[in-house]
């Protein structure tokens, strides 16, 4: 999406080989008109999969997710993230492992909003190893629903996230693929350049 290219050239800021800030449109500010055009283009891409639900992961998943289920026009769910839980009857829970924070949280979604017949498109602003939204996909299977697909507002192909999910099975859509981060530069990967 050459939109969201440019504005990750213009704004991001590169803070290592492995992070990139984007704290002035999607991670701190957000700017609703481009979160309007990203809703779109998920829309866009997984129109024909009949989905049922939009599912992301609070909080920075919420904006792009609430618009792609606007476009949908069907529900969007937020996975709550938490410390460490005690056995509950009526929720979902799956556990994350975030590398870059170096800790595990219990994802976790009611059971009331997710049936065996929804068809769940997965929403997340970063894909990196994949724990987020392979543990979200985990939490659609354990609801006997099925994944869509996965999108993803911006994800670092060098790290093994977009790998892991499509070896599961899953399709995955990025809006923007950045294939490095090497030396304070921004490289998208080559077939995405315009
Ligand atoms: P993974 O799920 O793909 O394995 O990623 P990881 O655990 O490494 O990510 C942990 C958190 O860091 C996630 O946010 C993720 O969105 C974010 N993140 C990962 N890589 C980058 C990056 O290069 N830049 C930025 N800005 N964020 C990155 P979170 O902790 O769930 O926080 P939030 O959703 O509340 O913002
Ligand atoms: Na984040
Ligand atoms: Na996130």
């Amino acid at each position: 999406m050459k939109l969201l290219q440019d504005k990750v050239l213009n704004e991001g800021i590169v803070l290592s080989d492995q992070v990139l800030k984007v704290d002035s449109f999607l991670n701190h500010q957000m700017d609703p008109v481009l979160m309007k055009e990203v809703g779109k283009e998920f829309a866009r891409l997984f129109a024909g999969e009949g989905i049922t639900k939009v599912l992301t992961i609070e909080s920075s998943g919420i904006a792009p997710a609430i618009m792609a289920a606007l476009e949908l026009e069907v529900p969007m769910i937020f996975a709550r993230k938490q410390k460490s839980l005690t056995l509950r009857e009526d929720i979902y829970v799956e556990k994350v492992y975030s590398f870059t924070k170096q800790q595990s949280n219990d994802v976790t979604v009611s059971k009331k909003f997710l049936f065996p017949n929804d068809k769940v498109l997965i929403i997340d602003d970063f894909l990196a190893h994949g724990e987020a939204a392979l543990g979200l996909a985990r939490i659609v299977e354990q609801a006997g629903a099925s994944v869509a697909g996965i999108g993803i507002v911006i994800e670092k192909s060098f790290q093994s996230g977009a790998q892991r999910i499509k070896e599961a099975g899953y399709r995955v859509e990025s809006l923007v693929r950045i294939a490095s981060l090497d030396g304070g530069q921004v490289s998208f990967v080559t077939e995405d350049v315009h």
